[in-house]
């Protein structure tokens, strides 16, 4: 037996094991892109192929609103519209009577649009403890969301989250810190991202608007202290100088008219009054 009929033998009974019974080619299906996470309303193209050099049909089939764009015998290109929710679409090819499909899943992510940072109190004492809040409404999935807080460009706390919501909710972070004579040199600000790259997606971020702290020495406070007090006392002084003067000025006043001088001069005055 010659070498080839060898290879003849076994080339058959590697087909024979490959599509055993059918007599049918083996063909792959293909979805382009293979995972794919979208924002809230976005549309998106899929490519459905198949390795079928000669398919009976194709095609994709989904609950969302589609268009086929262009095909050609092993690709059909879709757009589909207005992906509100994680969904599955399935693309399908049936090849000498035999189908074969592949599923897609859709994720769909509500990226941060809004980033609220507050600030409270926001004039506060060196040393004093000041609270950070930023606030991300409606945002999903949560989990590998990662919100900083940064004073200029350095970052102050940050925090990930964890979890597997999927519906859209806020993400908040509170952090209370205290204040330092540095802190009126730069603004506050938050900053979400929004990472998606694990799931076919990129790496969102989002900066809140910029918040300043006023900061003020505590000293402040002591020099307040020390006027009200210098005031106080030089006022007292004052009251206490002045009463002196009257009680003094009676006395002397006294020694010079008598003890009834007072009661004589008010009748004095009565008796002019009366003429
Ligand atoms: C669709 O995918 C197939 C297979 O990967 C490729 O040959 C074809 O060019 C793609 N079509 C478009 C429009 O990208
Ligand atoms: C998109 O889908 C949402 C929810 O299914 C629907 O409320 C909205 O009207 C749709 N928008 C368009 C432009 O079709
Ligand atoms: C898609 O989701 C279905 C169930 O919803 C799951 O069985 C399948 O493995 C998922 N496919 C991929 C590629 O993640
Ligand atoms: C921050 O401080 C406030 C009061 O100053 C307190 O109510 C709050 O629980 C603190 N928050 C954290 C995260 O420590
Ligand atoms: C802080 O932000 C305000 C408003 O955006 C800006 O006018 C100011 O220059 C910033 N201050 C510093 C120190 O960066």
């Amino acid at each position: 037996m010659s070498p080839f009929g060898g290879w003849g033998l076994l080339s058959a009974f590697l087909a024979l094991l490959c599509c055993t019974g059918s007599g049918e080619e083996a063909f792959e299906v293909r979805t382009w892109p293979e995972q794919l996470m979208v924002e809230s309303g976005e549309s998106q193209v899929i490519n459905c192929s198949t390795t079928c050099t000669q398919p009976n049909t194709g095609g994709l089939e989904t609950t969302l609103h589609k268009t086929l764009l262009a095909e050609q015998d092993q690709w059909k290109l879709y757009e589909v519209f207005n992906i509100s929710q994680d969904t599955d679409v399935i693309c399908h090819f049936t090849c000498s009577g035999k189908q074969e499909s592949k599923s897609l899943n859709i994720s769909v992510f509500h990226p941060p649009k809004q980033v609220l940072l507050k600030l409270w109190p926001t004039l506060v004492a060196v040393g004093r403890s000041f609270t950070i809040q930023c606030r991300v409404p409606s945002v999903a999935p949560l989990e590998g969301l990662t919100v900083t807080l940064l004073h200029g460009s350095e970052i102050v706390y940050s925090q990930t989250f964890v979890g597997t919501t999927l519906s859209p909710q806020e993400a908040m972070v509170t952090h209370n810190t205290t204040a330092h004579r540095e802190d009126n040199r730069h603004n506050f600000s938050c900053r979400a991202e929004m990472d998606l790259r694990s799931r076919g997606g990129d790496l969102i971020h989002r900066v809140s608007d910029p918040q300043a702290l006023d900061v003020y020495e505590p000293a402040q406070d002591n020099q307040v202290v020390a006027i009200i007090t210098v005031v106080s006392v030089l006022l007292f002084l004052f009251v206490t100088s002045v009463l002196l003067c009257f009680v003094f000025g009676q006395q002397w006043h006294q020694r010079r008219t008598g003890t009834y001088g007072v009661q004589a001069a008010w009748r004095r005055l009565r008796w002019a009054y009366r003429a």
